[in-house]
């Protein structure tokens, strides 16, 4: 169905796609502190994209990290309260000799379901996080108003585990009360069918470093007849899975749970294409834990993966030495019941086992958080569910997702509602990776998606008295 504001997004669509490009021009990488003031200003350009859709008290906040930009449009009394979270950080481009574009240089290119723009952030989240900017926008266009009252939370450090962000939502409790978080960061089913993803794997992201001899040794003097940290690395973190895909780390599997047989038997009538899921990486062959299908992996299995690995020389031509330390980035996806801390602690346990002579491990924790399930019987979920099908002409999907939103989990445990992840990013986005798109028709298809389920919520009673509002702090 067709309603004046998809006209209105219809219209200004040229406009909409030059503003994201804009955004997408600064490099704001979270984890690079060459960038903090790349991450200046795109809290700036979102924060002026906020008092643009017309919300108020619009503000850049201060943390020890990277600021946050709040918002909020409260002229819909006894409506309910909507929070929208999104995050205008970015994962570095690196490699960037793989892009055929440059990652802060937003292109336009054509693909199967017609033009796409490739950069850096253009799923993830930045276009992602406009699809509701602009939604607001519309609305005020069309209506002068909002049909819901709306807070708004965006973020620099998801990228980096978001390090700020507990602390702020603790200390802001009643300010941030709100009936359900809307978050856009995750993706549709296929690009007709739309989907609210209600799980999310946790992570723990652990960096190690094997010291061995006190300094890099000419590998012909001393080749085989002492200890080679890089050699030694390898092979132990070789031992953290066996022939069966299964994670060694002691009492790994202890609070892992089995799928119900509801739930494994509502994925398999999904109709899961799990040759086009491997075609979107370039492979062919299924791998993983034995017995489990591709979707249980992704979605409901735990997983370890090294995500960087360094040693020695890497420059160009040969040198010939035996590095003096090795060291590997590792990540865990975690499942719902399974502590990051516990797992953390594993691994610590599982290499101090296998300390090779000599050497001494050094350990750098960058953060972890829980997997999390958000219900699906509330209410709010049903109306998203509305109003994406009313957009999409098609009932939407609840899917599973093997990627982490940290804030998700903080929202649900410290301001105590739960998230709606609606997002309309696609299998074959690249999230992460050089050559990032965003399929011009998602980001449309997005921004009339928020406008209709901003008309759904409007619809509801608001389950919560809004308590008297204090500022943000
Ligand atoms: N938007 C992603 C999460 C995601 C990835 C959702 C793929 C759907 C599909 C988010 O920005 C992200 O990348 N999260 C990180 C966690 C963070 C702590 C670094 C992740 O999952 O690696
Ligand atoms: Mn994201
Ligand atoms: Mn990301």
């Amino acid at each position: 169905m067709s309603t004046p504001i998809d006209a209105y997004i219809e219209k200004n669509q040229g406009r909409f796609l030059e503003e994201l490009k804009d955004f997408l021009s600064i490099p704001s990488i979270s984890t690079l502190p060459e960038h903090r003031p790349d991450i200046e200003r795109a809290s700036e350009f979102v924060a002026e994209k906020l008092r643009g859709a017309g919300l108020e008290k619009v503000e850049r906040i201060p943390t020890e990290g990277h600021p946050l930009v709040y918002g909020e449009w409260m002229g819909a009394p006894g409506k309910p309260t909507v929070l929208c979270y999104g995050h205008y950080d970015v994962q570095p481009p690196d490699p960037i000799d793989m892009w055929d574009s440059g990652p802060f240089e937003p292109t336009i290119a054509d693909g199967p379901h017609g033009r796409r723009l490739i950069a850096r952030g253009a799923v993830d989240d930045k276009g992602q996080l406009m699809t509701f900017i602009e939604a607001f926008r519309a609305w005020q266009a069309v209506h002068g108003a909002l049909p819901v009252k709306v807070t708004v939370l965006l973020e620099g450090e998801e990228e980096s585990g978001s390090p700020s962000l507990e602390p702020f939502l603790e200390a802001n409790k009643e300010a941030l009360a709100a009936d359900v978080c809307m978050i856009s960061d995750t993706g549709m089913w296929d690009i007709d069918t739309p989907a609210i993803t209600y799980m999310l794997r946790g992570l723990v992201y652990v960096e190690v470093a094997l010291h061995g001899p006190s300094h890099d040794l000419h590998s012909g003097m001393y080749g085989g007849a002492v200890i080679n940290p890089a050699n030694e690395l390898t092979r132990i973190l070789g031992e953290l899975k066996d022939e069966r895909g299964l994670v060694q780390i002691p009492n790994f599997y202890d609070d892992v749970l089995e799928l119900s047989d509801a739930e494994a038997d509502q994925w398999a009538n999904l109709g899961f294409d799990e040759a086009a899921f491997l075609a979107s990486a370039g492979l062919r062959t299924p791998v993983g834990e034995a017995g489990r299908s591709s979707i249980e992996r992704i979605w409901s299995r735990p997983a370890c993966d090294i995500n960087g690995i360094w040693s020695g020389y890497t420059g160009q031509g040969a040198k010939t030495i035996i590095p003096a330390r090795a060291s590997a980035k590792l990540s865990f996806r975690l499942v719902p019941q399974q502590d990051p801390h516990k797992i953390y602690d594993g691994l610590v346990t599982f290499l101090n086992r296998r300390t090779p002579p000599d050497c001494r491990w050094e350990f750098k924790s960058h953060g972890g958080s829980r997997a999390v399930r958000v219900g699906t019987e509330s209410p709010y979920l049903e109306a998203a569910m509305r109003g994406l099908e009313s957009t999409f002409g098609r009932k939407p999907v609840l899917m599973g997702c093997g990627g982490s939103i940290p804030v998700v989990g903080s929202i649900q445990r410290i301001l105590g509602f739960d998230s709606l992840l609606v997002g309309f990013g696609l299998e074959d986005d690249r999230v992460h990776s050089p050559n990032e798109k965003f399929e011009l028709r998602c980001f449309e298809m997005g921004m009339k998606s928020q406008a209709a389920i901003l008309s759904e919520f409007a619809a509801m009673p608001a389950r919560r008295v809004t308590p008297p509002r204090s500022t943000v702090a």
